[in-house]
């Protein structure tokens, strides 16, 4: 590796070429794979570097995801995602049971296939769209986010037409230096007064989504709080549409940077489920994960201890990239079987409520665009490609391309 790890580094440490995962990841999981680094707020965390001790944090409910006390850490200086009580990425069981009950019928396997007819006549709408158009188009803009914008809207209920507004303070709220505290906190409020309208809207005007469904668990049922209600339709808005779609864009230009693999997929079509979970382990924007605390003095497998009261980053992507489970982590590999081991979308009781649904949109997403567009290319050398900088997630900003 050549460069020696340093223990307090400034994190977000920069990303590889084409958005891959920072050298320090294999840095410091050699030579200190559990030590603190320095948040952009000033805090300071230790990192989990190694698979397995990503994979405990993840786990052991030992780690709280409540950081709302005097003093506790944060990754952003200001107001962020760990201070919303109602969230549920911030609760612990028995709350974080009560409410995941609540939503998880929407999204298991059986459901997200069932939406799996809707997603591949939308991705063929698109693709005629795009084909109709006359190259170079935005892939990105054009193609991998209105699906899952389409999707998450379709199954909520919401108005899709406000998608670029969801798409605006998705942005903010996932910047970590770009956007300051009062821009995060604007962002914030404009998007809460938006959902509690539209749930207002929808008590009006009920319907048969799981907008009305989460309504009906409010207010019929008791089960579920105001503020969890809207708090729900807005993290699930977010977290539906903006990983997938940038999941799809770094897919395909992985694939267009291996023309092999992308050749023996499109010969072979029953490669695209290994082909998809490739593009988990490789392609999720960003570190991945949000930071957990210690409740008691705890030892990770790793060999290092946390004690009470510490702050952890367990980034999925350092995990998706030890060699000790993913031989040459660097290769991309369609033929290696990762489905069972990779974290890309967690772990334990936080585990991806929308993993079904991720899949499914993304084997409809790269499986139509590789059968219908088999003259596809980058339109821009690959090194000219924009990524974005600054936010807790590491995205392409445009995938010009052109097909024959
Ligand atoms: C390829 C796409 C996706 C990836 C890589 C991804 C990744 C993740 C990861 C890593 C977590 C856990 C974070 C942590 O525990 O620190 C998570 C949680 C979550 N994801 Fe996803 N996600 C994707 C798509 C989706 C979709 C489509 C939805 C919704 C429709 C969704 C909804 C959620 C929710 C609600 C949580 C919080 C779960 C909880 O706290 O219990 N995600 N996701």
């Amino acid at each position: 590796m050549g460069k020696e790890a340093e223990p307090h580094a400034e994190f977000p440490f920069a990303p590889r070429a084409y958005g891959g995962p920072p050298d320090e990841y294999a840095q410091r999981r050699s030579s200190c794979p559990l030590e603190p680094i320095v948040l952009p707020s000033g805090d300071e965390v230790l990192l989990a570097t190694t698979y397995e001790d990503i994979r405990d944090v993840h786990a052991d409910t030992r780690f709280t995801r409540n950081l709302r006390y005097p003093g506790a850490p944060r990754l952003l200086a200001g107001r962020d995602i760990p201070d919303d009580p109602h969230a549920l990425v911030n609760m612990d069981p028995p709350e974080h049971t009560r409410l995941r009950r609540i939503v998880q019928s929407a999204f298991t396997p059986r459901r997200a296939e069932g939406w799996r007819p809707r997603i591949q006549e939308l991705a063929d709408g698109l693709l005629d769209a795009v084909i109709a158009g006359s190259p170079p188009v935005d892939l990105l803009d054009s193609y991998a986010l209105p699906l899952p914008i389409h999707i998450i809207c379709r199954l909520l209920g919401v108005p899709e037409e406000d998608s670029p507004r969801f798409r605006a303070w998705s942005d903010v709220f996932l910047s970590t230096s770009t956007a300051t505290a009062d821009e995060r906190a604007r962002a914030g409020a404009e998007f809460a007064a938006y959902t509690d309208a539209l749930i207002a809207d929808r008590r009006r005007n009920p319907g048969a989504d799981l907008l009305d469904e989460l309504i009906n668990a409010h207010d019929a049922e008791d089960r579920l709080s105001e503020g969890e209600l809207a708090r729900m339709v807005r993290g699930l808005i977010i977290a539906g549409h903006e990983t997938t779609g940038h999941v799809v864009g770094r897919g395909v230009l992985t694939l267009l940077r291996h023309p092999d693999q992308l050749a023996e997929l499109r010969q072979n079509p029953q490669l695209l489920h290994g082909a998809v979970e490739e593009i988990l382990r490789t392609e999720v924007p960003g570190h991945g994960g949000l930071l957990r605390v210690a409740t008691e003095d705890l030892s990770l497998p790793s060999g290092g201890t946390v004690p009470k009261g510490q702050a952890v980053l367990a980034p999925v992507v350092a995990a998706n990239y030890d060699p000790q489970q993913f031989a040459a982590p660097d290769e991309f590999d369609i033929h290696r079987s990762a489905e069972s081991r990779h974290l890309a979308f967690g772990h334990g009781p936080h585990f991806c409520l929308g993993a079904n649904l991720a899949r499914v949109e993304l084997e409809v997403a790269i499986g139509s665009l590789v059968e219908r567009l088999p003259g596809l290319a980058l339109a821009v050398a690959p090194e000219g490609l924009k990524w974005t900088t600054g936010s807790r997630i590491c995205s392409l900003v445009e995938l010009p391309v052109t097909w024959e």
